[in-house]
């Protein structure tokens, strides 16, 4: 049986909780365990899913009677977390991005390989409803060749995380790594490295509070805008524009997606495995639908035995090489 400990249950560590309450009933797996400093967070989900308590990520994976480790802690904390999980032996979920460094991401890799656990990075995006949809349509060819397109990823400032970590750079990478490496993960799954990155920042502030990033392919440009310097009262959206020869496809979260051909506007039937909102967990978005899709793929590829390769950690790997390319290209 699939027994799982999930480590970090603040905003997004409540968020796989709330869809393995979901996807529970499929009787795929058990969520044993979850430990988090704050034993108030771990104790939201706990009755509903029958997992123990524990007070730190150490006591989990010293006492827990598991085999899969669900890592949803601050992102500085994955490297130290996911090595001794599957140095155990343990199967590994880790929260994106990946690690705070390309080297500590690259090793983390290579370890999962050597150890032979299956092993997943939640870049989400590949399994959100509208994205799966935009692939499909890209890898179809449904609208002819790709002109140009762009991607934008804007957000209040994450003020929730625990004990500051998210607003410290040292600790998060910043907006660039943090919010930006969904888009720049999900343009390397479309279409490989590009051949040349050009990024800005900001002037003044914190400067990977924003970020801009233009990739020339051979054929497109793609360009790409990531921020969280904007007001308590802004809200959250993710957003994608793709011209193509024959078509212009748009998708905003706040307003869904749109088909612009020649003189029509087609709102298209997309498929939604589910609906859940969940407005109580203290981030900045509440759809459940990416990260259900993403933890109904994973508890599959567990119960199967087969590797998760949607998005293993070599995905999540090169996602934050990718920033640290754009980051060394800064204009
Ligand atoms: N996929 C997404 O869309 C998405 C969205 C938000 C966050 N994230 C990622 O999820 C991770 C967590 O972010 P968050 O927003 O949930 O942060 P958060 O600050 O809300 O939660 C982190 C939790 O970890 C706990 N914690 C810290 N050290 C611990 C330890 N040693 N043992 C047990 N618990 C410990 C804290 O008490 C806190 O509850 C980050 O890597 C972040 O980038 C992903």
């Amino acid at each position: 049986m699939v027994s799982i400990g999930l480590i970090g249950a603040g905003f997004m560590g409540s968020t796989h909780l709330a869809a393995y309450e979901q996807l529970q009933k499929d009787g795929k797996f058990k969520v044993a365990a979850i430990a988090d400093l704050d034993k108030g967070q771990a104790e939201k989900f706990a009755a509903s899913l029958g997992a123990k308590i524990y007070g730190s990520g150490d006591e989990l994976l010293k006492t827990a009677d598991i085999n899969t480790v669900d890592i949803c802690l601050p992102t500085f904390l994955h490297y130290e977390y996911a090595v001794k999980a599957i140095e155990k032996g343990y199967n590994v979920f880790v929260e994106k991005p990946l690690c705070l460094t390309a080297k500590q991401a690259d090793d983390l890799a290579a370890l999962a390989g050597k150890k032979g656990v299956i092993a997943m990075v939640g870049q989400c995006i590949r399994f959100w409803d509208e994205y799966v949809w935009l692939k499909n349509l890209i890898d179809k060819k449904a609208y002819g060749s790709i002109v140009s397109a762009h991607f934008s990823r804007r957000s209040p400032a994450p003020t929730w995380g625990w004990d500051g970590w998210l607003t410290d750079p040292e600790r998060s990478g910043g907006a660039a790594l943090d919010l930006h490496v969904h888009d720049s993960d999900f343009i390397l799954y479309l279409f490989g490295k590009p051949d040349t990155v050009k990024s800005v920042v900001n002037k003044s502030g914190e400067k990977y509070s924003y970020i801009f990033t233009i990739c020339d392919y051979k054929n497109f440009i793609v360009t790409s805008e990531g921020t969280w310097n904007l007001p308590v009262s802004y809200p959250f959206e993710m957003y994608y524009r793709f011209v193509f020869e024959k078509a212009t496809v748009e998708f905003s979260s706040q307003t869904g997606v749109k088909i612009f051909e020649g003189d029509k506007t087609i709102v298209p039937e997309i498929e939604k495995a589910c609906v859940v909102q969940n407005d109580n967990l203290g981030g900045n978005i509440s759809s459940l639908g990416g990260y259900y899709n993403e933890l109904q793929y994973f508890v599959t590829c567990l119960s199967e035995n087969k590797k998760a390769d949607r998005a293993n950690l070599r995905n999540g790997a090169d996602a934050v090489h990718f920033v640290e390319r754009e980051k060394e290209s800064i204009l």
